[in-house]
């Protein structure tokens, strides 16, 4: 663990959907980094678990079981992670959910609600009590917020998801040219296909997609969530101090082409 000399040492970091993949990579990279962190998602007997691992390798790691969907719960979790840590510095706004792969018209509203409310309301959740308490604060904050190549580019049987992860990209930007004067810095990161349990059940429903996707990719493969969590670490940090409203595509390449 790199703790005390880490590109977040000493910061409170709050990771949203960190219950797997993504998420529960940047739990371990932050704490590693020297953040303290408190992790959010719905499923607790992984969160507990996770926590206890961080605190075996010796990081501060608390946890608070939240719905996205719901404001109260964020707004709990925000509030708990200043009367345990004492303030707020980062939010990795990570949780997000992606369903069905049915042509737009054939898509009815059970497709639909679940995927908006997710990616949009949830992030819209976090944003809000996060932000406050960065006001409060009067020392600003980092902010970064999880959208995906399908937020940059369209793909097919996915038009709910493409529009939700386009839309975190409008909330970032609007959050960062709000908040840019009182030194909240807000940024979006876009992965390309990573490796979680959901991906891994798709590969091995259609093994001919993970062949086409990484034929489409400048670096033909498909990352794992480490890579894409300290694209989130960095825009998290200090190191990236003069970069607002920005998307990071982690994507192999994928958006280049
Ligand atoms: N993997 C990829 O290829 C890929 C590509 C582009 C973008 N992304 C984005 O990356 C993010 C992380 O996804 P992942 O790939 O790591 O998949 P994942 O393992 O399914 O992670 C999703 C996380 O979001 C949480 N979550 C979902 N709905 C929630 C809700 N209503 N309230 C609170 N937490 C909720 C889940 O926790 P609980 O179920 O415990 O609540 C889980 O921790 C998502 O925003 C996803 O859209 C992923």
């Amino acid at each position: 663990m790199t703790g005390k000399d880490g590109i977040l040492s000493g910061k409170v970091s709050l990771i949203t959907g960190s219950s797997s993949g993504i998420g529960a990579a940047a739990a371990r990279v932050f704490a590693r980094e020297g953040s303290a962190v408190v992790l959010t998602a719905r499923r607790e007997d992984r969160l507990a678990a996770l926590v206890k691992e961080l605190r075996q390798a010796g990081a501060d790691a608390e946890y608070v079981v939240a719905d996205v969907i719901r404001a109260d719960d964020m707004r709990r979790a925000v509030e708990f992670t200043v009367e345990r840590f004492g303030r707020l510095d980062a939010a990795f706004n990570n949780a997000g959910y992606a369903v069905g792969r049915t042509p737009l018209h054939l898509m009815d509203d059970e497709v639909y609600d679940p995927i908006m409310d997710t990616n949009v309301r949830g992030l819209f959740n976090c944003l809000r009590p996060e932000i406050s308490t960065m006001l409060e604060s009067g020392n600003g904050g980092a902010i970064v917020n999880t959208s995906s190549v399908g937020g940059l580019v369209a793909s097919p049987v996915a038009a709910p998801y493409v529009a939700s992860k386009h839309a975190v990209i409008g909330l970032t930007k609007a959050a960062a040219a709000e908040y840019g004067g009182q030194g909240i810095r807000v940024n979006a990161i876009a992965p390309g296909t990573t490796r979680s349990e959901l991906v891994e059940e798709w590969y091995a429903q259609n093994p001919e997609i993970e062949k086409e996707l990484h034929r489409t990719t400048p670096q033909p493969r498909t990352a794992e969530p480490e890579e894409t969590a300290e694209a989130a670490a960095w825009l998290c940090s200090d190191r990236s101090s003069y970069v607002t409203g920005a998307t990071l595509p982690v994507d192999g390449g994928f958006t280049a082409l």
